[in-house]
């Protein structure tokens, strides 16, 4: 049978890569070969993963150097050298324990970013409708499906130069809600993403859009909230 050599983070953020020799199987993701080391070689292995099928956002990793998500991605498109694989944990956020980061400041920064809906209406009113024709409804329509893995988070370089930038998810999630016609906090909104840590920072370097496993465009986000802003400036609703 063949084997995959694999090099797994353990430990916190002083912690080393160790070595493992994993079966090699048709069909088989990153994350079924972790599933493999903490099942059968090593039970002490902490690692994150709850749906399985690219749903959650929790099985993020960062694999031969590159933040994927793991449960989606086949061994046969994420190996070098034939039959070698790193995996680490994602890179940009605290390490908890081998593959665990501690993901509270990317959540943080989605509330700093004013990431929550806020709506007009109380219970008692009618349902409130988008038209499925809606332009706004249509520049944001691929962006709400976000899975907050945090694989954009993790490749973008400005969070590595400036811990306190909002980052991609957050701003995509603010751009979400900015064209959302039935959320009434857009200019507190504009507001909280128009600072130094906004989305002014972004240096447009488009690593989180070539990573995002859904395929979405954060940068695209960012450029809209860029276009928002200076728009509410010269109404002088900023
Ligand atoms: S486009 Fe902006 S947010 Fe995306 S990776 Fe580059 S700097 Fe970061
Ligand atoms: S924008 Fe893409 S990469 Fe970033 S958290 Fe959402 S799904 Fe993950
Ligand atoms: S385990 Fe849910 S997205 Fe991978």
């Amino acid at each position: 049978m063949e084997t995959l050599n694999v090099s797994v983070w353990r430990g916190n953020a002083d912690g080393a890569f160790q070595t493992y020799d994993v079966p090699r199987h048709a069909s088989q993701t990153v994350l079924d070969v972790v599933t493999h080391i903490q099942r059968v070689l090593d039970p002490t292995l902490a690692y994150r993963f709850a749906c399985r099928v690219g749903m959650c956002g929790s099985c993020a990793m960062t694999i031969n150097g590159v933040a994927r998500w793991t449960c989606r991605t086949h061994i046969d498109k994420a190996v070098r050298n034939g039959n070698q694989i790193e995996i680490g944990p994602l890179r940009n956020l605290p390490v908890i324990r081998d593959l665990v980061t501690d993901m509270r400041e990317f959540f943080d920064k989605w509330a700093k970013a004013k990431g929550q809906f806020e709506g007009g209406r109380t219970r008692r009113d009618d349902f409130a409708r988008v038209a499925p024709d809606s332009t706004d409804r249509k520049m944001v329509d691929a962006g709400i499906e976000c899975i907050g893995c945090g694989v954009c988070y993790s490749s973008c370089d400005v969070v590595a130069w400036n811990p306190d930038y909002l980052g991609p998810a957050a701003l995509n999630r603010a751009w979400t809600l900015i064209k959302d016609e039935r959320d009434i906090k857009s200019i507190e909104r504009l507001r909280a993403v128009a600072g130094d840590a906004g989305c002014h920072s972004c240096h447009t370097h488009m690593s989180c859009t070539e990573h995002c496993p859904k395929q979405l465009s954060p940068t695209a986000g960012i450029a809209g909230l860029k276009r928002a802003i200076s728009l509410a400036v010269l109404r002088g609703t900023l």
